[in-house]
């Protein structure tokens, strides 16, 4: 199809933005010209973002989401647009994680972990990418997925399991709406060091964070603002011939 341009000032939604990683990138984007919305299962979880993100001086839509309701997401996106006017740049960030052993995992912890970062996740980029093909425009999407969807590691088995089939899903949808102008594409982080509450734990054991870090040919973890980084490069104009793909941000953990 013929190359189409975007006109206006574009706007990114951001879910999972409390924290770490969809904090950093909602404010990237905002640094970067974008109206930003930006969501966490409670409003009250963004007040920090938000302030920052109207120190920068964007237009900002917080918004409450809960990617296990059907309803909660079709809401969400009604809010943001609504309130930006469109939505150009969806940014698939948030996510939970689960450290447990495979014969363990109950029938509940699978389904929290599928139904938030799968279930939910497609339905939310289904939404966007409807009104994205109603209005359009050309649009973007971008999955944070994880290096737990490209190699095997004991305890991450419905964490992994899951970031797998969002890498997948990254590759079945851009293929289906390429003819729509809407690219996407996935970012696998390895282990991220964000200072959010619930994973600082985990890295404040001495001996597992150099387990950790022994891992990785760089011996260093990736930070926020690096995934953040990445993403504005694959919302960006330079990314236009992008889709499909997932970026790996791992220091050469999955290059052994
Ligand atoms: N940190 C890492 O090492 C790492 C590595 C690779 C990939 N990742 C991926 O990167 C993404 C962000 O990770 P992070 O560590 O920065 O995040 P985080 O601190 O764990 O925050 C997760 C975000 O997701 C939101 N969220 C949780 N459950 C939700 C639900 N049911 N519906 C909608 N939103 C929900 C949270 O909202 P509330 O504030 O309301 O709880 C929060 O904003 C995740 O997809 C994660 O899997 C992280």
């Amino acid at each position: 199809m013929p190359e189409q341009k975007s006109t206006g000032r574009r706007a990114a939604f951001v879910t999972g933005a409390s924290y770490g990683i969809g904090e950093a990138t909602a404010l990237a984007l905002a640094r970067d010209g974008f109206d930003v919305a930006v969501s966490a299962t409670r409003l009250e979880n963004l007040s920090t973002v938000v302030t920052k993100l109207e120190a920068i001086g964007t237009r900002v839509a917080p918004v409450a989401l809960d990617l296990r309701a059907q309803s909660s997401i079709e809401q969400a996106t009604a809010q943001v647009i609504s309130a930006l006017g469109r939505v150009d740049v969806l940014v698939n960030n948030a996510g939970v994680t689960l450290r447990r052993l495979a014969l363990e995992i109950t029938a509940a912890e699978w389904d929290a972990v599928i139904q938030t970062n799968l279930t939910g996740t497609f339905f939310m980029t289904q939404q966007v990418a409807r009104h994205l093909v109603e209005s359009g425009r050309p649009g973007c999407v971008i999955n944070i997925a994880s290096t737990h969807g490209l190699v095997g590691l004991a305890t991450r088995s419905a964490y992994g399991i899951s970031k797998a089939a969002i890498i997948h899903m990254t590759r079945m949808l851009a293929i289906e709406w390429a003819d729509h102008g809407i690219r996407v594409n996935a970012i696998a982080p390895g282990r991220v060091e964000t200072g959010s509450p619930a994973r600082a734990a985990s890295l404040a054991d001495p001996k597992y964070r150099e387990a950790m870090l022994n891992r990785v040919p760089l011996h260093r973890f990736c930070t926020s603002e690096e995934v953040a980084g990445a993403a504005c490069y694959l919302a960006s104009p330079l990314a236009a011939t992008i889709t499909g793909q997932t970026l790996i941000l791992d220091g050469g953990l999955t290059s052994y």
